[in-house]
């Protein structure tokens, strides 16, 4: 299914977010005609730009994305608009009701509008109140959706206080919380993997599965996002949203139909169940740590204090590694070991199930433990490791991988994160965006972990390129675990 015929209002269109992301997706969409000719770009920022000249600075965003200068390149850049607002003067916001119409009328879109918050969150609560003081929220004349960006909040209050604010002028069915980790094709996979093979699901509970590792690894530092990092850490922008979805799409129950209540229904749910952390048990459960400056390949690498923008003394982490548990049917007393940071040895998402061994020790005393290897990023596949014999006398075993590659299915149209998401919104299908009830969830439980931050909790430091403070691996060891070294090819030489 296409988008529906509707104008895209970008707010923060001067920014980084729509040069990188925003405006490459919806060229892509375009250029593989999943978006109709009836569709415009309305960007919104302080900065002044002529439809001209902000033609000419998405084109450069257009070309630096790695695309050729073309028809259809200048066919979708005349589909692209500007009009310059004072964005905290709600009565500026007037100058977008005669831009709108027009636009409307131009390509008959019917009235339907997509705003994207594209700002810094502090106009997250303000945008949606200036657009109902114009108006512009109502869907008498065609449908009025909002993307909102990362972060939802700050922390469990200033989210639940973002909420009561934009639903004053947005019912939640206009709310579309982005979380760009759901719009990748491999964790939406993860849905099929389980809930599509009889060989799988019988064994995804407490039964057979020993523990999982989830990890969200990064080789890049901060680099010029100091500035917004030292206030969010590890924590707040990788393990609360991202890695938190990740772990709801391994631990839920299979929903009755895919449809976005449903869906969302089972993400909420094993969210609420997961085992609170307190100010005793988070110190047991939980390691932080940040890099410091080494030298990797030749070339020396700044310590997190040294980057830019990031104040001297700080404490905030670059990485984190929690073990959590989560309190139902399915999962008690299975742990989950979760980590997350940057400036690590490469850069690699994935999930790891590691089976229960079998009850008795035929063959070897130290036979391979069975696990599944699901890849999210990069090389993304999936790999099953077990045990066969070694050849040769005796009955000892080894390790073996059977090892699925997504390429392998890979179609030329495959759609990015953000493209997918885009136009999900503009078919008007929320399953892939995260609701309000899993966003309070997410913010619930990492609490204790932010009042630990916030009173001093210990920051270890980890030399930049390894896999983190050694507090981690301990913190793992206590259970007689190790985590997995993943490399950024996932294939095993056998
Ligand atoms: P930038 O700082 O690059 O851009 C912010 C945009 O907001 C600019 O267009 C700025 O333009 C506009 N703006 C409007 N009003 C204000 C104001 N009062 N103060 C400052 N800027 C204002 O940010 P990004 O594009 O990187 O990020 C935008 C949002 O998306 C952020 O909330 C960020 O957390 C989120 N995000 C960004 C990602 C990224 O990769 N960049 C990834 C995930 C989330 P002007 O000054 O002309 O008004
Ligand atoms: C963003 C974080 O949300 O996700 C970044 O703010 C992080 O710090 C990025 O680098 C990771 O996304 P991806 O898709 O590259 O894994």
């Amino acid at each position: 299914m296409n988008a529906d015929n509707n104008c895209i209002v970008i707010f923060g269109a001067s920014g980084d977010l729509t040069y990188r992301k925003l405006i490459p997706a919806l060229y892509d969409l375009y250029s593989i005609g999943r978006l109709t000719e009836n569709f415009s770009v309305l960007g919104v920022a302080r900065s002044e730009f002529s439809d001209e000249t902000f033609r000419e600075k998405m084109r450069g965003a257009l070309l630096e994305a790695g695309n050729e200068s073309s028809e259809m390149l200048e066919k979708f850049c005349s589909h692209l608009y500007y009009q310059a607002v004072n964005t905290s003067d709600s009565n500026d916001y007037g100058k977008l009701v005669p831009r709108l119409a027009e636009l409307h009328e131009l390509y008959q879109t019917q009235g339907n509008t997509l705003y994207y918050l594209s700002t810094p969150p502090s106009l997250y609560g303000i945008i949606p109140e200036c657009l109902a003081a114009h108006g512009l929220n109502t869907e008498e004349n065609g449908w009025k959706r909002l993307i909102v960006e990362k972060p939802f909040g700050y922390d469990i209050e200033t989210a639940k206080a973002l909420d009561i604010q934009i639903h004053h002028y947005f019912a939640e069915h206009q709310i579309y919380r982005i979380d760009h980790y759901l719009g990748k094709e491999t964790v939406q996979n993860l849905l099929v993997l389980r809930f599509s093979n009889g060989l799988f699901e019988p064994l995804w509970n407490r039964n057979f599965i020993d523990y999982v590792e989830i990890t969200g690894a990064e080789a890049i530092g901060v680099g010029d996002r100091g500035g917004y990092y030292d206030g969010s850490g590890a924590m707040r922008d990788m393990f609360q949203n991202h890695l938190l979805q990740v772990l709801a799409m391994v631990a839920m129950e299979p929903p009755a139909i895919i449809n976005a209540d449903s869906m969302r229904d089972e993400v909420a749910k094993v969210l609420h169940c997961l085992h609170p952390l307190n100010t005793e048990t988070v110190k047991h459960n939980l390691v932080l740590g940040q890099y410091t400056s080494a030298e990797i390949n030749g070339e020396k690498v700044k310590g997190y204090l040294e980057e830019k923008g990031v104040p001297a003394e700080s404490s905030t982490e670059t990485y984190m590694a929690l073990r959590c548990e989560i309190d139902n049917w399915r999962w008690a007393g299975v742990p989950f070991y979760v980590r997350s940071g940057k400036r690590l040895p490469t850069r690699v998402t994935e999930i790891v199930i590691h089976f229960k061994t079998t009850p008795h020790p035929v063959f070897s005393q130290n036979a391979p433990d069975n696990k599944l290897i699901i890849r999210i990023q990069p090389d993304e596949g999936i790999s099953m490791r077990f045990g066969l014999k070694k050849p040769g006398s005796g009955f000892d075993s080894k390790e073996v991988s059977m090892d699925f590659s997504y390429a392998d299915l890979a179609s030329p149209n495959l759609l990015t994160a953000y493209e997918r998401l885009l136009l999900d919104a503009m078919k008007g299908d929320a399953t892939l965006f995260a609701r309000t009830d899993a966003v309070h969830a997410c913010w619930k439980f990492v609490e204790p972990i932010l009042a630990y931050k916030k009173n001093g909790g210990r920051v270890y430091d980890y030399e930049a390129g390894t896999w983190g403070p050694k507090e981690a691996d301990r913190l793992i060891a206590k259970e007689g675990k190790v985590w997995r070294r993943p490399s950024g090819k996932m294939k095993k030489k056998v």
